[in-house]
């Protein structure tokens, strides 16, 4: 859906959705059979100053925090083991948890899994680790 003025990919509205955008629904089944890249966030939503995304992973992620932001993360497939300063949650398909801002955390799966990730606009992805596993989330809308 690339017809709204301003709706291109990489583009960021922090505003949220854009008066006159289409109000299409949005299968997550069908955005996750667009992309095979590990680690790389696509946006599929926004919700006012918010990104919805849903990203890929496998294998172990980098130790980071977000000092200015919560963090949920909710699987769609596969497991998610997020470590934490004092332990893990696992988290299986259609299950959810909320990092709080400040708090240390490291995302890892054994196997590929998929999940979608509630954020604001422009968070980075390894907080303030930075490093290589830092990616700019591309649009999928
Ligand atoms: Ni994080």
């Amino acid at each position: 859906m690339e017809a709204t003025p301003g709706a291109g990919p990489g583009r960021r509205h922090p505003g949220g959705t854009i008066p006159g955008m289409p109000i299409d629904k949005i299968s997550l089944t069908d955005k996750l059979a667009t992309f095979t890249e590990q680690w790389a966030p696509k946006i599929i939503g926004r919700l006012n100053d918010y990104e919805l995304k849903i990203v890929k992973v496998q294998g172990e992620f980098v130790w980071h925090q977000h000092d200015d932001t919560d963090e949920v993360f909710l699987v769609l497939g596969g497991e998610l083991t997020i470590d934490l300063p004092d332990g893990a949650v696992v988290l299986g398909p259609l299950e959810t948890v909320t990092v709080p801002r400040g708090v240390r955390h490291r995302p890892r799966a054994e196997t590929e899994t998929s999940m979608l990730l509630i954020e604001p606009a422009g968070v980075v992805n390894t907080g303030e680790a930075g490093g290589e596993m830092t990616a700019v989330p591309e649009s999928l809308l």
